[in-house]
């Protein structure tokens, strides 16, 4: 298995290029089983995740070529068809659950395997299902898979108990071509869905709405293929980092945005600075705990609330191992910071656990070997290139 080995210390210095978003990229693949004919994404990032999704329309039938960060996905013929998703694929990424809504839209049932729970949390789909029967679905649990099956599924106002960001983009999809109207209420705002908005839109669809919390589908009797380029999230588009931008600023970072990215300047001395995390556009789960290193450098106590996920600590053994002066108490961690960061052998434990541990590699003393790598590659394309590029010493080792 690979190890990231890093040299803390190095300047970093010079332009990063960003890639397209995991988490953007992931439901628009499974949205390429609604149309009648082909479609192609470019900017798809490549990453595990992306593959195991690629791997996972292969198995339901569909053909999927394309090289690098473009992909085309055309639908199979009949007798190729597959509408089951398998506990090995599922297992490894839960985002698989993406392919229930379109699969029972278009071919009247769909069948996957229950995720279960995973490192970050229980994580169930409960308002995936329930969106699903208020379109007239009939669900059916049996062992370890959920059986969604609706002849033509009907458009319904459905509230959402949280804002469930893949929740909502499998409701999204599914609606786009029931019989009638669909409100989804108390909807993710998270600029993913807003892409996928736009891509249903490109194909046919019609969705208004999105990027508010309410979104508002007219289903349609058929969506057409398209070609669609991944969102990019950070460099181009600032205005989805907002939350992210802001504590940055109050911890004393520089942010500036610029033609096609921002530039981002250390001024030395970092504040402490208080976090709770949100659905968008709060603060992201999925910064939390690489903001968690800068609050380790930072002067004072910053008190970091993870609202999201019930287990998504699991960086800060590995980081009081470095060195960090960290308590948890719940959902509520308290660093105290100033600490020394020292290099370590540390343990990855996810994927933005794995980003923080790198990051805390960086800005320590000495070296830092970063083992699990892989899942690193789930959502971080060549992370060890791009910074070795700005200076960090830092490379993969293969063992
Ligand atoms: N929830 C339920 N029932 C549901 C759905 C969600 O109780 O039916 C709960 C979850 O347990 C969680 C909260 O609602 O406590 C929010 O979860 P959400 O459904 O929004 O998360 P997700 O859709 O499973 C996506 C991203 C995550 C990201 C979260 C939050 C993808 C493929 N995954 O997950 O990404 O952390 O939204 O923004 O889009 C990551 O990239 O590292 C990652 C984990």
């Amino acid at each position: 298995m690979d190890k990231i080995v890093v040299e803390g210390g190095a300047r970093l210095t010079g332009v990063i290029p960003i890639s397209g978003a995991k988490n953007a990229a992931l439901p628009l693949l499974a949205a390429a089983l609604l149309p009648t004919g082909a479609s192609t994404f470019k900017n798809v990032p490549q990453l595990a995740d992306v593959r195991t999704m690629a791997k996972l329309l292969g198995m339901l039938g569909w053909q999927v070529e394309g090289e690098r960060t473009e992909l085309t996905i055309a639908p199979p013929a009949k007798s190729r068809l597959k509408l089951e998703a398998p506990y090995e694929l599922v297992k490894t990424m839960r985002a698989s659950v993406l392919v229930l809504g379109p699969l029972v839209a278009r071919y009247g049932r769909g069948r996957v395997s229950l995720p279960g729970g995973c490192a970050i949390g229980a994580r169930p789909i409960d308002q995936h299902l329930k969106g699903l029967q208020a379109m007239g679905a009939k669900v059916t649990l049996d062992h370890g898979y959920v059986d969604v099956e609706a002849k033509r599924l009907r458009g319904a106002t459905i509230v959402l108990d949280m804002p469930t960001v893949t929740g909502c983009e499998n409701l999204m999809m599914a609606a786009a071509l029931a019989k009638g109207r669909t409100v989804i209420e108390n909807a993710a705002r998270e600029p993913e869905v807003s892409d996928l908005a736009r891509c249903l839109l490109a194909m046919g669809a019609k969705i208004s709405g999105h990027g508010t919390d309410a979104i508002t589908i007219e289903g349609v009797d058929a969506l057409f293929g398209v070609e669609h380029a991944v969102v990019l999230l950070g460099g181009a588009r600032p205005e989805h980092l907002d939350a992210v931008i802001a504590k940055l600023r109050a911890a004393g970072v520089q942010v500036a945005a610029e033609a096609g990215g921002l530039r981002v300047r250390g001024s030395g001395e970092i504040a402490a600075v208080d976090i709770v995390t949100q659905p968008h556009p709060g603060f992201p789960t999925d910064m939390q705990a690489q903001f968690m290193v800068l609050a380790c450098l930072a002067r004072g106590q910053s008190v970091i609330k993870e609202m999201i996920f019930e287990n998504r600590f699991m960086h800060v053994p590995e980081l009081v191992r470095m060195g960090a002066d960290i308590q948890i108490d719940g959902r509520v961690a308290m660093v105290r910071g100033g600490a020394r960061l020292n290099g370590a052998q540390v343990m990855a434990t996810d994927l933005r656990a794995s980003a923080s541990l790198i990051l805390a590699g960086l800005v320590a003393s000495g070296r830092t070997d970063v083992l699990r790598v892989y899942h690193l590659d789930r959502g971080y394309e060549a992370i060890e290139k791009k910074l070795r590029a700005v200076g960090a010493k830092i490379k993969r080792v293969k063992q």
